[in-house]
């Protein structure tokens, strides 16, 4: 199972230090949230915090981009040295082509999907996909209710899994709960964000390892 926390959730007067605390525990991914304020509306990092975090850890970076026309963006992405790039095939066309283009150029590529996108609509990219994301909140700010909609769409993509190849994340409000449910239902990694491991007022290192003993 990926732990993967939101760097959003960080603080950003020491970014690097607080990159460097989560880094020394048992967490796999670091996720970074890119808003535009068009796609989504709230902005968040910019390419000089992923630099930042880049330099800060060893540790797998991702970039979930929640830009419009990712297409036109994605190598400022790629120069930041992520090692995972999730698109939203609802912000633009061309996310095949995308998606080939970010492999190419030795990232992972995935796509982040909202909740009510239908695996219908997506299906045709999964062979491109390292990574699928399901969104179980509408993405753009931390803190909100998970979306039980979702629930029917993770298992019918956990059952797509093997024939597809690609690993499957959960981003949005994933508690405990949610993340030793999911696990189960074949989601291997969870944005870790408000509800699991921020403003929990207690230490990470209490956190980390109850949250790695809820799933495989
Ligand atoms: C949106 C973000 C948020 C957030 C997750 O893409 O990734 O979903 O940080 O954390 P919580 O647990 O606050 O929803
Ligand atoms: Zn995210």
């Amino acid at each position: 199972m990926y732990l993967c926390p939101s760097t959003m959730c960080l603080d950003f007067d020491n970014l690097e230090e607080s990159v460097k605390q989560l880094d020394k525990l048992d967490i796999d991914i670091f996720h970074n949230d890119i808003m535009d304020g068009n796609f989504v509306p709230n902005i968040t990092l910019g390419l000089n915090d992923l630099k930042t975090i880049r330099n800060a850890t060893d540790k797998l970076i991702d970039a979930h981009l929640m830009i419009t026309n990712p297409k036109d963006k994605v190598d400022w992405f790629i120069e930041c040295g992520v090692d995972i790039i999730y698109i939203h095939p609802e912000a633009g066309d061309g996310t095949l082509e995308t998606l080939k283009h970010v492999k190419e150029n030795m990232v992972a590529a995935g796509i982040a999907i909202n909740p009510e996108t239908t695996i219908e609509q997506i299906e045709y990219l999964l062979d491109e996909c390292d990574y699928v994301m399901i969104m179980s909140v509408h993405p753009g700010f931390a803190g909100q209710r998970f979306i039980e909609d979702v629930m029917p769409k993770i298992e019918e993509l956990g059952n797509l899994k093997e024939k597809y190849n690609f690993r499957l994340m959960l981003d949005g409000a994933c508690s405990p709960d949610k993340i030793r449910q999911c696990n189960k239902l074949g989601v291997d990694g969870f944005v870790l964000g408000t509800s699991a491991l921020f403003k929990q007022n207690r230490p990470y290192e209490q956190i980390i390892p109850e949250l790695r003993k809820l799933g495989k």
